[in-house]
């Protein structure tokens, strides 16, 4: 029995940042997650996240959550896991060490298994150690892990780094945990210094030298977090792209995790696809669109446009330049063109509004045209912020540059003529004309002018 334990308590104080370090996200979501995953499989008996009171508990559903109240080490933290827990194997991680991989660990544990060892730990060759545990051997022997703070100037020049993956046998875990002081120059309890003791007690200390090399072992700062997010970017899109999806100039993408697109969709050059995306089969998606939370339905096409929390039906066309606001529902075949802002708004099969327009809280029907310019007013006034409801009915033709005042009924087959404001129902099948009438004054210029001589 494998039980693995997740590390998430620190502070991060090189972040500069309110939001504790393991919550910023890479591609949407959460780094801690990450490191989640890539031990997940392996740990049979299921993983433990130790993490502060700062961060919210909820988040981490089907995992045991310990608390450890100060940040005292990652010794430390190690005990608040490990109370109460009964397992073998205890595999251990860092939340800020996203970029292993499952198979990574799987490696790990096999060696471990291979060379029979009690503790066991991955280390990996940095081109830049700074701020990381080096692994101090004498000869080919494994001797100590001393942290940056700690560490001489010939201990400095080690390139051979802690990447903070270890496993331990259950048992002597335990133990070692008991015998580990805060007496360095962090005054934190280093759980680095268990793999020290372990070796010093001729216990079996084996390291696993990691078989790749990583731009970055762990993200303590901000710099070293857009690393990571290049690197688990370019997985994204890659396996989006290994199942038919073409990409252009995929570094100009920002596609999060959460984000499903089916195949023979093409995503053109500089979309933010984002949250809980889903894009079906068939869709042409950029250049430039941002897209948040929303569904867009087979064979759709979103251009220079923003789409927040709505559901888009299939065959619609979005944009240029549009920008649709959370809880819409575009049916099918609708058509929300240049300028265009919609709101909290549904519109039926066929809809359209192509240009320079606002719609909002409006239910708009099947094959309805809405003429340029034409505005929903919502605006109450009254009770706060209260917005009222627009009913167009199918079949309608609103005329350019309708100002329509809402609460309105537009029945079935009915038009508005061009710049109305319309304020009251329009019955089916009638034209409603509400502008002041033009009146030609015949030949006033050429009087003007002969009037100032
Ligand atoms: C740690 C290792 C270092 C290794 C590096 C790899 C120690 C003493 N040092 O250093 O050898 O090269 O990771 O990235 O372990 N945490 C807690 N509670 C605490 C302190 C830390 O849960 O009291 C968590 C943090 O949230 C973080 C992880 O442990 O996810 C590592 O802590 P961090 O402070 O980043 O350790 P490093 O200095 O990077
Ligand atoms: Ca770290």
């Amino acid at each position: 029995m494998i039980s693995a334990i997740v590390l998430g308590a620190g502070i991060g104080k090189r972040m500069h940042s309110q939001l504790p370090k393991v919550l910023h996200k890479i591609c949407g979501r959460e780094m801690i997650f990450y490191a989640i995953d890539s031990v997940k499989d392996v740990a049979d008996n299921g993983v433990v996240v130790v993490i502060n009171e700062a961060i919210p508990k909820e988040i981490f559903e089907g995992y045991e959550i310990k608390v450890q109240k100060k940040p005292l080490g990652t010794g430390d933290a190690v005990k608040v896991a490990i109370d109460g827990l009964d397992t073998d194997l205890v595999l251990i991680t860092t939340g800020d060490n996203p970029l292993f991989e499952r198979e990574d660990i799987l490696g790990f544990y096999n060696f471990f298994k291979e060379t029979n060892s009690d503790v066991a730990f991955i280390s990996a060759e940095s081109d830049d150690p700074t701020n990381l545990g080096r692994v101090v051997r004498i000869g080919n022997e494994f001797l100590k892990i001393v942290e940056e703070t700690d560490a001489t100037n010939e201990e400095k020049v080690i390139k051979e780094i802690n990447t903070g993956v270890y496993l331990f046998k259950f048992e002597q875990l335990k133990k070692l945990l008991e015998k580990i002081s805060n007496k360095n120059a962090q005054g934190e309890y280093y759980l680095t210094d268990a793999l020290k003791i372990a070796k010093e007690e001729g216990l079996k200390v084996s390291v696993y030298k990691l078989p790749k090399k990583l731009p970055i072992y762990g993200i303590n700062n901000r710099y070293e977090l857009s690393i990571a997010e290049k690197i688990i970017q370019e997985k994204i899109l890659k396996k989006h792209m290994l199942n038919g999806v073409t990409i252009h100039n995929p570094e100009t993408q920002k596609i999060d995790y959460f984000v499903e697109i089916e195949n023979d969709t093409e995503i053109l050059p500089g979309c933010l696809l984002e949250g809980k995306t889903k894009i079906e089969s068939n869709c042409v998606i950029g250049p430039f669109a941002q897209i948040v939370d929303s569904h867009i339905s087979k064979g759709s096409t979103v251009k220079q446009s923003v789409v927040l929390s709505s559901y888009v039906g299939e065959n619609c066309s979005i944009g240029p330049f549009a920008y649709v606001r959370p809880e819409n529902l575009l049916v099918k075949n609708v058509k929300i063109g240049t300028f265009v802002e919609v709101k909290k708004s549904k519109f039926d099969e066929g809809a359209k509004v192509p240009h320079l327009s606002y719609i909002g809280d409006a239910t708009i029907g099947k094959n309805v045209n809405i003429g340029a310019g034409t505005i929903t007013c919502n605006f109450s006034g009254l009770e706060g912020n209260k917005k009222n409801p627009t009913y167009i009915e199918d079949d309608v033709f609103i005329g350019s540059h309708s100002t329509l005042v809402a609460p309105l009924v537009i029945r079935r087959g009915a038009y508005t003529a061009a710049g109305s404001v319309i304020t009251q129902e329009v019955p089916e099948d009638s034209l409603a004309i509400a502008r002041a009438q033009q009146v030609n004054k015949i030949g006033w210029v050429k009087r003007r002018k002969g009037q100032n001589g």
